[in-house]
């Protein structure tokens, strides 16, 4: 004997409580099966246990898809302002930290909670510990785990996708979309440091040092922090820039973006007696200051450096090219690129087009957002547009 549902999602994260809190508010009944022991664990780690939950910013332009029109509805119909009215309804107190980036001001429990609480609002049924060990389909949706059979109508994907494998993260979303003739976009690691080797292992010796920059990859550009870690590269700055970076492919980074036209001439003209190392030190931490100024290899007063010199130099400066050999991976990527291809599914309800009654929302699908709350708040989104139409 089976227990039957209207719905069964599989993945108690950000999209599966979303989702399944909207269909049981619509007086769907509705079970959540969640394989590790509690709900909504990557909110919990998310923005330093401050969650990041949304970006005020949130638009299509923020995400990386095969196909970037995907997006557009579900974002649309559920915005930023939406999931901050429901925090606000809460009495969750939030603050905005930078760039449009909206974060709780106690812990991020407290969206796990409202989360948790629209959930039960809808009389959803949240199962944790559950090892899902088969899924079938004759019409309806069977799905066995260790504690029995459950049956349902429509069965939503909210698996997440493979980062972070300490914390349980698998290909599961991607295994089961596959079972059921779905395409999977190859799946990489994304907002992730990148490691240096060669040459540039020097830059390793400033483990710690960070500085505001310019950080380029493809056609991404993001003038953020970028930080020098004992493996290579970090911070915002090239964490944004590594969802852009494919291996093989170099990162660009301008180290002084606030400095405008020929500024080092106007500096060899104001003052002839400084170095480039001085000038550097002034307007950089001293070791980072330092390492390019050994690159540069400039030692001399201005006043003695021909003018095509520094011009070489001043551009150098503003397009230093790293060679990334490689990224740190799933174990540190904070999300992944690729997932359940987005021609498969319906950009408005996130059903399966081949598949009826087969959702997939959140991570597990090929949309990706920038850091920032960009994540979370498609999976809003997407949970949405699959709750409402579940
Ligand atoms: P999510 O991973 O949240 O949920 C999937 C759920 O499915 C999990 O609970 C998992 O246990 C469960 N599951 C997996 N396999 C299963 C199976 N076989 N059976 C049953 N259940 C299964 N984003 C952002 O916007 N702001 C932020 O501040 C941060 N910060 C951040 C920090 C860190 C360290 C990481 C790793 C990630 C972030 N993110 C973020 C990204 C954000 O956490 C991510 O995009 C969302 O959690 C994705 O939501 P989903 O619901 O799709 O997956």
């Amino acid at each position: 004997m089976s227990d039957r549902y209207d719905a069964i999602v599989l993945g108690g994260g950000a999209a599966g409580l979303m989702c399944a809190a909207r269909a049981g508010q619509r007086g769907k009944r509705v079970l959540v099966l969640e394989r590790a022991t509690r709900p909504g664990k990557k909110i919990l780690i998310s923005g330093g246990g401050r969650c990041n939950f949304t970006n005020i910013g949130a638009g299509p332009a923020n995400y990386l898809s095969s196909n970037p029109h995907f997006a557009k509805s579900a974002l649309a119909r559920y915005t930023a302002r939406d999931f901050l009215a429901l925090v606000e309804r809460y009495g969750i107190d939030w603050h905005e930290k930078t760039l449009g980036q909206l974060f709780c001001d106690g812990s991020a429990q407290q969206i796990v909670d409202l989360l948790l609480a629209e959930c039960a609002n809808g009389d959803v049924e949240v199962r944790c510990g559950e090892e899902i060990e088969e899924v079938t389909h004759d019409g309806r949706f069977n799905v066995a785990t260790q504690t029995g059979n459950y049956e349902a109508d429509a069965l939503v994907i909210a698996t997440g996708g493979p980062s972070i494998p300490k914390m349980g993260a698998t290909g599961f979303a991607y295994d089961l979309a596959r079972q059921f003739g779905l395409k999977v976009v190859e799946p990489r690691p994304a907002l992730v440091p990148l490691t240096l080797g060669g040459e540039e292992v020097l830059f390793r010796e400033i483990s710690g040092v960070s500085a505001p920059v310019v950080a380029s990859a493809g056609k991404g550009r993001f003038p953020e922090a970028a930080l020098f870690t004992h493996r290579g590269l970090s911070g915002p700055a090239i964490l944004q820039a590594s969802s852009y970076w494919y291996p093989g492919d170099p990162v660009t980074i301008d180290f002084l973006p606030e400095q405008e036209g020929d500024w080092l001439l106007e500096r060899k003209r104001e003052q002839p007696r400084a170095t480039l190392r001085s000038t550097l030190r002034d307007l950089l931490p001293q070791r980072l200051a330092d390492i390019l100024a050994d690159k540069l290899a400039i030692e001399t007063e201005f006043g003695n450096v021909p003018d095509k010199d520094l011009r070489a130099a001043q551009e150098r400066l503003a397009r230093w090219t790293f060679h990334p050999n490689g990224s740190e991976g799933f174990a540190k990527a904070e999300v992944t690129i690729g997932g359940i291809a987005t021609a498969e599914l319906s950009s408005k309800t996130m059903e399966a087009k081949r598949v009826p009654g087969l959702y997939a929302i959140g991570e597990a699908v090929d949309v990706t957002g920038w850091l920032g709350g960009y994540n979370f708040q498609w999976a809003w989104a997407s949970g949405v547009a699959a709750g409402d139409s579940l």
